[in-house]
């Protein structure tokens, strides 16, 4: 039986992983954010009630779990601030003994926010497609080892000296570079001096707290955010974002070791989306996209962007089993694959007549190839209804077992529609 589980995206972001999440939070105590910020949307429908989790971990739908933001994660505490008030509005219980924020986890700047968009601006073609909320430019603080973190709220002398010493290089970056106005240090501090007094509370040692909770058998889930491929490291670099989405992030971004791990489960759609630039072989930029996108509703939880959408991507499957040491994989949004007369998978990428098995580090070989196809039978009846895997019109059980054999790894569950009831669990990770 597995203690604590990892959930991953396998694709571009936008999964499901929130409904997943939100389904096996149930059987877990705790749920732990460990890496990313507010460019995550985790789209959650409980009953009736439509939620967009932006930091807030999953869980917190849950009563009596607990849930914890990891110092991998890069906090806004404007969004965060939001988030919880808005689920208190809704009737949910947010306080400080059920969400705990890591004093390790940095802070989002309102001067990263500028940076993040004044430089996509400057990239003009080549920008990246960031959402724009200064997540990359706070993670280069992090690393440039000039970063402020929660921790720092709690220090109002500290705050402010940190605060001073980045604003002297900021400003002149900010005014010389990028042609923006510069910030007020008296401003600023004022600014997150009130966002301490209201989530001051929330602010611990989230290491000590999970190592405690292991020590106790206590069942954990890490909720990844965005997905493998854009992994800083292992996606489709430089359009990825700006911190590692793979697996054994969930150690380092929750500070406990990698031994204390269970097993890690991919998410991944029944067909592909993509949103912000860069490359995407199976993309179908015709009314087949067009449908996906229609029928998906495929429009970013965060921006409202138009998702870009093509077929399922076999190759990139394999290279997400791999980088993260997926163990089992869930499917997710197979409804809207009902009604299709085919559909199709890419196995491998023809590059300059060469067959690639392999999913391409090199951009440029990444932008240059073709998707080769398998076609597999549609199917007419709607999966929603399904209640067990034996439910599934027999082209859809067919596609699973296709996308099993070709991931070497088995499905434990498909989700078939927006609510928490629209999910068939195959085997249930907790139990296994
Ligand atoms: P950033 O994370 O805002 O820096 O954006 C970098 C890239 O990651 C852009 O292509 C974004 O669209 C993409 N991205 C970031 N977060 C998500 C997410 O939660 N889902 C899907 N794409 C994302």
């Amino acid at each position: 039986m597995s203690s604590s589980i990892v959930i991953v995206g396998a694709q571009w972001g936008d999964e499901g992983k929130g409904k997943v999440v939100d389904i096996l939070a149930e059987y877990s105590d705790i749920v732990v954010r460990f890496q990313g910020g507010n460019n995550a949307g985790h789209t959650i429908v409980v009953g009736d009630d439509k939620f967009i989790l932006h930091l807030i971990p999953s869980g917190i739908l849950h009563y009596g779990k607990k849930c914890v933001i990891g110092n991998g994660v890069v906090i806004d505490p404007a969004v965060l601030i939001e988030e919880i008030e808005t689920l208190k509005k809704r009737g949910y219980a947010v306080n400080e003994s059920n969400l705990l924020i890591s004093k390790e986890s940095h802070l989002i700047m309102p001067y990263h926010k500028v940076y993040d968009v004044a430089r996509e601006r400057l990239k003009g073609e080549s920008k990246i497609g960031t959402t724009g909320r200064g997540i990359g430019p706070s993670y280069e603080d992090k690393v440039a080892r000039c970063g402020i973190r929660c921790g720092d709220l709690l220090r109002k002398n500290i705050f402010f000296e940190k605060l001073n010493e980045n604003l002297i290089e900021k400003n002149r970056f900010l005014k010389d570079v990028l042609h923006e106005d510069g910030f007020d240090a008296q401003k600023i501090y004022k600014q997150y001096m009130a966002y301490a007094e209201r989530i001051g509370g929330h602010i611990t040692n989230t290491s000590i707290f999970l190592d405690n909770a292991i020590k106790q058998s206590k069942k954990i889930l890490f909720e990844g955010a965005q997905g493998t491929l854009l992994d800083v490291d292992h996606g489709t670099y430089p359009f990825v974002t700006s911190s590692n989405t793979v697996a054994a992030q969930a150690a380092i971004g929750s500070g406990i070791g990698p031994t204390k791990l269970g097993m890690v489960i991919g998410v991944s759609k029944a067909y592909t989306t993509r949103v912000g630039e860069g490359p995407f072989p199976t993309e179908l930029k015709n009314e087949e996209g067009d449908r996906l996108r229609e029928k998906g509703g495929e429009f970013g939880a965060t921006t409202g962007r138009p998702r870009r959408c093509g077929w399922f991507d076999a190759v990139a499957l394999t290279h997400a089993v791999r980088v993260n040491g997926l163990e089992s994989l869930i499917i997710t949004k197979l409804d809207i694959l009902d009604g299709l007369d085919e559909i199709k998978i890419c196995t491998g990428y023809d590059y300059n007549g060469r067959i690639l098995e392999d999913f391409p580090s090199d951009i440029s070989v990444l932008q240059d190839l073709k998707p080769v196809y398998e076609t597999l039978p549609g199917w007419e009846q709607d999966t929603q209804r399904a209640a067990c895997f034996e439910d599934l019109p027999l082209n859809a059980r067919e596609y699973i077992k296709r996308l099993e054999l070709l991931a070497g790894i088995d499905v434990i569950m498909i989700s078939v529609g927006a609510k928490r009831k629209d999910a068939i669990m195959v085997k249930n990770p907790f139990e296994t």
